[in-house]
């Protein structure tokens, strides 16, 4: 059995920052949009079906803690299988679809469920740190905020040697086709007077 390539999807700031006290330190409607987008879309499905139609769906995997510092409103993530990881609880958190004790057991039995498209790991920093440094991470969605914001969670430093920014004007042209796959805007984002663009690395 093959095991699926994982996509980390995630948003920082200058100093790498992702998150203080157990929350986003910035609100940014339009990139939560494009994070709502990115992780719902199911590629490999029947064209017009939409929402719960739709035969396959993504995976969200994440930390605990990600998983609690979603609003009550707003989780599990809709349209998508909500997957959280935890070495310590027993039970799953309301809402949780699948609870994993480490990721190589989540990716395992994940991979092997024909009704899940893609992997996508959404945070926190421990779980973005593992991931990125695994074999089956082939893409990461990583929005830059050009702004300093005062953080407790950072983003691992992504190797250069491992990975290329596919959205880097000099590799455009022959990644073209990803970039138009998930529709990625390319061009400087505004809101909330915060400026941010959109970055996607591939691995090499
Ligand atoms: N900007 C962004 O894109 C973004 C995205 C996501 C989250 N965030 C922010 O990040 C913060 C939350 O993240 P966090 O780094 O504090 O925590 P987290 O990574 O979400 O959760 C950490 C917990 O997950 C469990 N865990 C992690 N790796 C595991 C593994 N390999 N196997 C089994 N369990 C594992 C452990 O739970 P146990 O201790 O129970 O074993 C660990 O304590 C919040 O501030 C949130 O807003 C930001």
């Amino acid at each position: 059995m093959m095991t699926k390539k994982t996509a980390l999807v995630a948003a920082c700031c200058r100093s790498n920052g992702i998150g203080k006290n157990g929350t986003l330190p910035w609100r940014l409607k339009s990139e939560m949009d494009f994070f709502t987008r990115i992780t719902s879309t199911v590629l490999d499905s029947a064209p017009g079906l939409a929402g719960d139609e739709q035969v396959k769906k993504n995976a969200v995997i994440m930390g605990v803690r990600t998983y609690m510092s979603i609003p009550p409103s707003f989780r599990p993530l809709k349209h998508r299988v909500n997957v959280v990881l935890s070495r310590t609880i027993t039970e799953a958190p309301a809402g949780v679809d699948f609870l994993f004790r480490s990721f190589d057991e989540a990716i395992k039995t994940l991979s092997e469920m024909s009704n899940i498209d893609q992997l996508y790991v959404i945070g926190g920093s421990e779980v973005y740190k593992e991931s990125i440094a695994r074999p089956d991470c082939d893409l990461i969605f990583l929005t830059k905020i050009d702004a300093d914001f005062d953080c407790d969670r950072f983003f691992p430093p992504i190797d250069h040697d491992q990975y290329e920014d596919i959205t880097d004007e000099k590799l455009l042209p022959k990644y073209r086709h990803i970039i138009d796959k998930y529709d990625i805007p390319l061009d400087v984002q505004t809101e909330n007077g915060l400026s941010f663009r959109y970055h996607l690395y591939k691995r090499k």
